[in-house]
């Protein structure tokens, strides 16, 4: 018995930026762009919302024709039919995100209203770039956890787990460092459980303190309080509040740690990142992410037909498959043309090894997820 991955989607705005578009805004070319991260185009949202993206995902998943022009492609294990999912079956929604279109009501609740999916418990998740992973992990253990005998819990069978993007709202467009890394899109899949089959063999998550602030996003809320607290807080004999700097605007934080990385109040309102420490700590978060989800499973790296990780730098991949030994060709690339959607890379990119036959039914693939947090992760599955 396990969680089965029976449906799968992806969805992209219609608007294509090339790399030579970007270098109107900053100080790039073509040929930096693709020698340091494989990157040609990304997709980026104008009409449409986080919650357009995630919906045409999810109805791709699902198998659901769908009205409106957005880009989507979708996948179903042929075992399930060609009948469509009904999103009223569906007991689970989970979204992942660090860019939703509202803190309330939750980026899946947005999703389960439009979906129609009524009996859906639903709630956000954020792990940044490693949301994949975590989202499916999380999934799989609650329905582990439902459909154990005796379990007193919400039935749960059929979990919807997206991952959506609109990181063009939360980029500097004035950096030319980050903004030519990010895109937009969503990624779905849908897990049934079965009482026959595995699917998910093993998952691992890991984190480790950002101690040095390399990669954060700084919520733009409003900062300034009534002076009624400040008043108050003379009286209380309590120190003053500091200067706000969270509501630097774009391109006021070049440099890109931000001053005081103990300090979120410190942190800019957009995608902020050191590079190349990020890198370091990516190439090693992948190479052991597979190695311990395969250890899980008792698998070896060898016996995995597919690893479909978190499409951050080509180079990142090209890494971690020289390390554990493997040829390019079981990696799954996705992202010459959807650049860094953070949660929802690996699931657009898992769509697309499914739609190009890449992974069959029969095959075991990996999922990686590494990002903000510091996070890290993967799940092992059986298809
Ligand atoms: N075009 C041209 N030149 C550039 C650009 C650009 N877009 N960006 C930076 N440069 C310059 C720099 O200014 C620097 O110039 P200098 O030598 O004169 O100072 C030079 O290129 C080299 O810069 P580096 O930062 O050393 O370049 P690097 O090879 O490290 O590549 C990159 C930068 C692509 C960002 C890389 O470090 C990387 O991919 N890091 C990991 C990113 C990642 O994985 N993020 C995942 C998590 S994201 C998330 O969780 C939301």
């Amino acid at each position: 018995m396990g969680c089965i991955i029976t449906g799968c989607g992806k969805a992209a705005p219609k608007l294509v930026v090339t790399n030579d578009d970007l270098a109107h805004l900053v100080d790039t070319d073509d040929a930096w762009i693709v020698q340091r991260t494989g990157i040609r185009t990304r997709r980026i949202a104008q009409g449409e919302s986080a919650t357009d993206l995630a919906v045409a995902a999810a109805e791709a998943a699902l198998g659901i024709e769908s009205g409106n022009a957005m880009e989507r492609s979708g996948w179903r294990r042929p075992a399930s039919g060609s009948k469509a999912v009904d999103p009223a079956s569906i007991d689970l929604v989970i979204c992942m995100t660090i860019s939703p279109d509202a803190a309330m009501p939750s980026q899946a609740a947005l999703v389960r209203r439009r979906l129609g999916a009524q009996r859906a418990v639903c709630f956000d998740l954020n792990a940044a770039c490693s949301g994949c992973v975590y989202g499916l992990s999380v999934a799989e253990s609650m329905m582990a956890a439902a459909n154990a005998p005796g379990s007193a819990r919400n039935p749960l069978r059929r979990a919807l787990v997206i991952g959506v993007e609109r990181l063009s709202r939360v980029v500097d467009w004035s950096d030319r460092s980050t903004c030519i890394l990010f895109g937009d899109g969503a990624g779905a899949v849908l897990l049934e459980w079965s009482d026959a089959e595995t699917g998910i063999r093993s998952t691992f998550l890991k984190n480790t303190d950002d101690a040095d602030g390399v990669l954060t996003l700084g919520t733009a809320h409003r900062e300034s309080l009534p002076s009624l607290f400040d008043a108050l807080a003379a009286e209380q004999a309590l120190p003053a509040r500091p200067a706000d700097s969270a509501t630097a605007g774009f391109g006021e934080c070049a440099d890109q740690a931000p001053e005081n990385a103990f300090d979120p109040q410190s942190f800019p309102p957009h995608i902020a990142m050191s590079g190349q420490a990020v890198f370091r700590f990516a190439t090693a978060a992948v190479v052991e992410a597979i190695e311990e989800a395969c250890g899980r499973a008792g698998a070896s790296v060898g016996e995995v037909d597919l690893i479909v990780p978190h499409q951050a730098n080509e180079r990142i991949i090209r890494y971690a498959a020289k390390k554990l030994g493997l040829p390019m060709e079981r990696f799954q690339l996705s992202i010459e043309s959807s650049a860094n959607t953070s949660a929802a890379s690996a699931l657009m990119a898992l769509t697309d090894a499914l739609v190009q036959e890449r992974l069959r039914v029969g095959d075991t693939a990996v999922m990686v997820g590494f990002g903000g947090g510091l996070t890290a992760g993967s799940v092992l599955f059986h298809l």
